[in-house]
């Protein structure tokens, strides 16, 4: 399927693949079987209704598997910590061997975690033409992120290396930030922002600045993991990071507006189109008298990934810290950037939600897999 594949109502050809159906024919990993696809939905509350003997199967392998797709900062922990930093470096010097050093240096500083941190993470992305040049076996897309319509000037689109740091407490994180910016001479801070997550629902998922609940549609199995964020070697990804302003015009809304808008209810986080709370939107339920129940605009449709043919991105984004009003640090994980650059053109073109924000920083990083080094 590509780019410009429909799949919106009244599209009768493609009016029945669903998410797993369409996974399996893009030609990434396959995605095998019902069990794998409900643990995608964190085995509970799914539209797939699979059958209870899959279940049961399906928790047990899923308990199995986390521990094989664990990413500190993107796949783990699995409900994502309190607390976030992020700082985009650029280096004095960016030969191979300069790259390989400092990201070395990130990864090997120290700072005190006290108990109640929980597990710190340290997560480090490289901008992918530097990244190309260090491992070139293992990067296939060089090239940096294109412009977006709603990118607002001065626009903070450089940098040389991402280091982002998570902690249940801020104090952990500003401590590892502060040790591994001393670790780091040769680096300079082009911009860094500080990032908080709300206390999570019982199924992890979090509200983010305007309300709503964030993060209901994620990969959260072996199988969607390797057909959406891993490249192919170990726990290789791409990072995306966006700091993103939400206007006044979007959250002055009444709450029907606001919900017309995101495809979901602000309370529960529950469809429009119907289900609990962690139910898949139904792009094509309507009402009795015809009318579409997940609006044209809302942004769950506009972002749905069966519109551009490509597997879920892992999405962990943290309310901006230090925005004046609501402000979401987008940050997202995927083993192409196009599926990033394929849904924000989406979004640019028509979306409920993003509309009315504005971003002015970011970027995107290969991540290589810390174990592999
Ligand atoms: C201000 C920024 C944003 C906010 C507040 C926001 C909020 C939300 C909310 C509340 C949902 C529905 C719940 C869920 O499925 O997690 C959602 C879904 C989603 N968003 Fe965003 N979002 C933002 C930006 C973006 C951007 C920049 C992208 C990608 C380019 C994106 C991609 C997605 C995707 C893929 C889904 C799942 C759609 C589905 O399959 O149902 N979002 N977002």
């Amino acid at each position: 399927m590509s780019e410009g594949t429909t799949m919106e109502p009244g599209d009768g050809t493609t009016r029945k693949i669903g998410r797993r159906s369409l996974f399996a024919g893009i030609g990434a990993a396959a995605v095998t079987g019902a069990a794998g696809f409900a643990l995608g939905r964190m085995g509970e509350g799914s539209a797939a209704a699979p059958d209870p003997a899959a279940s049961t199967t399906s928790s047990t392998q899923q308990r199995a598997l986390a521990e094989a797709h664990r990413l500190p900062g993107a796949t783990w922990p699995e409900v994502p910590p309190r607390h976030l930093t992020v700082a985009v470096l650029t280096l004095a010097s960016t030969t191979p061997a300069d790259v390989r050093t400092a990201v070395e240096a990130i990864h090997t500083a120290t700072s005190e975690v006290t108990p109640d941190a929980g597990e710190l993470t340290v997560l480090v992305g490289v901008a992918p033409a530097l990244a190309a040049a260090v491992w070139p076996e293992r990067v296939a897309h060089a090239e940096p992120l294109p412009a977006f319509r709603n990118d607002r000037a001065p626009f903070l689109a450089a940098g040389d290396l991402l280091v982002e740091v998570s902690a249940e407490t801020a104090a952990a994180v500003a401590d590892r930030m502060r040790a591994i910016l001393a670790a780091t001479p040769q680096a300079t801070v082009l911009w860094r922002s500080n990032g908080s997550r709300d206390a999570p629902t019982p199924a992890g998922t979090t509200r983010t600045p305007i309300g709503f609940v964030d993060g209901i549609i994620n990969p959260r199995t072996a199988d969607l993991l390797d057909a959406g964020v891993w490249t192919g070697t170990g726990r290789d990804t791409y990072a995306v990071v966006r700091r993103m302003h939400i206007e006044s015009t979007f959250t002055g809304l009444a709450v029907p507006e606001q919900e017309e808008a995101i495809g979901r209810r602000r309370d529960t986080g529950s469809p429009l189109s119907g289900g609990d709370g962690m139910a898949e939107v139904d792009l094509f339920a309507k009402s009795e008298t015809g009318r579409l129940l997940t609006p044209t605009a809302a942004h769950a449709r506009r972002a749905h990934p069966s519109n551009i043919g490509r597997p879920l991105m892992l999405r962990r984004s943290y309310a901006l810290g230090d925005a004046p009003g609501a402000g979401l640090l987008f940050l997202a994980f995927f083993n192409d950037p196009a599926t990033f650059i394929m849904t924000q053109r989406r979004l640019d073109e028509q979306d409920g939600l993003i509309s009315h924000t504005y971003t002015d920083a970011g970027g995107v990083f290969f991540v290589p897999d810390p174990a592999i080094g």
